[in-house]
């Protein structure tokens, strides 16, 4: 919409927007980032989903990084995080996830069972710091368990179409897994790779033959692990022993919520106050666990959202005057800074953006 006539058009429109009637011609158009499922392929344990972001995503992301997926299941929008398995392209016109099915995993059995062609779903950006630097090392070390081997097969296909070849640098690889392979759909891609690729190497552990994978496995089957860049992902107790074992490896357990890590002290006493809404001339009161989201939805006050868990960004506004505190994290936001409506409360009396 071009910004000039945003507001003209608002007049018309109100109480929707603009890009409200613009849902009704196109569905992956809206307040939110939207995709469309293209296809859904079953290999193995894994449901391999591939989707067409709507126009709302960002250009690109990075070999390793995941993208939240909401899906409505019986009338309400569930989130999950789930890493990008296909390499990043400047303008990704399409996006792969393989999401393999977790006991009670409410989202993961869904995609198994119900995920169709032509599904619109909603989106979050890519996020994450678990991916490849730039420029890229020269020897890379891998390690993965089961599902962990997603993230590392957007790195490697991503490595695979940079530098194809002998032009590959020097990774290993070990990957653990209840068998003697990798899953499917990724054990042949491998070998092909290991094929074209004299400077990749794969080393299978059969963890029902050898035990579960650790550090010393580890650092017995690759002697010249502490020259190499490494990249862990896995279950946490793997990840917790390569931490102990191998200090400096980068690790990312493979259901990653993608929510911030906690860098604050939270005491609830400073938690709750007065909310005033810019522009709506509404103000309301939150306790220290209401979130400004939902004091805004009982007071009758319309703010964007996706998520509602401090994921897709749709929620974020800026603070006019006061303090808000991030209930996931314990960070405190002042005037001028972004907050995720849906996961922060006030601290004292809070006056926000009306977004
Ligand atoms: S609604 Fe998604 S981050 Fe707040």
């Amino acid at each position: 919409m071009a910004k000039p006539l945003a507001p003209a058009l608002r007049g018309f429109t109100t109480p929707l927007t603009p890009t409200d009637y613009a849902t009704l011609f196109d569905p992956l158009r809206g307040r939110e980032i939207r995709g469309r499922i293209t296809s859904v392929e079953q290999h193995g344990p894994f449901t391999t989903l591939t989707i067409e972001p709507g126009p709302g995503m960002v250009g690109t992301f990075q070999a390793g990084q995941f993208i939240g997926l909401g899906l409505q299941i019986d009338g309400r929008w569930r989130w999950r995080c789930y890493s990008l398995t296909n390499p990043p392209v400047r303008k990704p016109r399409s996006l792969t996830v393989s999401v393999k099915p977790v006991p009670g995993g409410e989202v993961s059995g869904h995609v198994a069972s119900h995920a169709v062609a032509g599904q619109i779903i909603r989106l979050s950006a890519p996020g994450g710091d678990f991916h490849l630097t730039s420029p890229v090392p020269d020897k890379l070390l891998f390690i993965t368990a089961g599902a962990g081997i997603t993230p590392v097969m957007s790195m490697l296909r991503w490595l695979h179409q940079e530098h194809p070849g002998t032009t590959m640098p020097d990774v290993v690889h070990i990957h653990s897994e209840r068998g003697p392979t990798p899953p499917d759909p990724f054990a042949a891609e491998l070998d092909a790779l290991a094929e074209e690729s004299p400077s990749y190497r794969l080393i299978r552990w059969d963890s029902t033959e050898s035990g579960r994978l650790s550090g010393q496995n580890v650092q017995s089957s690759v002697p010249d692990w502490e020259t190499r860049e490494r990249y862990a992902c896995g279950p946490v107790p793997l990840l917790d022993n390569l931490i102990e074992a191998m200090p400096g490896t980068r690790t990312e357990q493979f259901h990653n919520q993608g929510a911030g890590a906690g860098t604050g002290e939270i005491n609830p006493e400073d938690l709750g106050g007065e909310i005033e809404f810019g522009g709506t001339g509404v103000t309301t009161t939150s306790s220290g666990s209401t979130t400004i989201l939902e004091a805004a939805e009982a007071c009758g006050v319309n703010l964007v959202h996706g998520c509602r868990m401090g994921i897709c960004r749709t929620c974020v506004t800026p603070i006019t005057d006061g303090i808000a505190v991030d209930l996931r994290d314990g960070a405190s936001y002042g005037p001028g800074e972004q907050i995720r409506t849906c996961s922060c409360v006030p601290s004292g009396r809070l006056h926000i953006a009306n977004s």
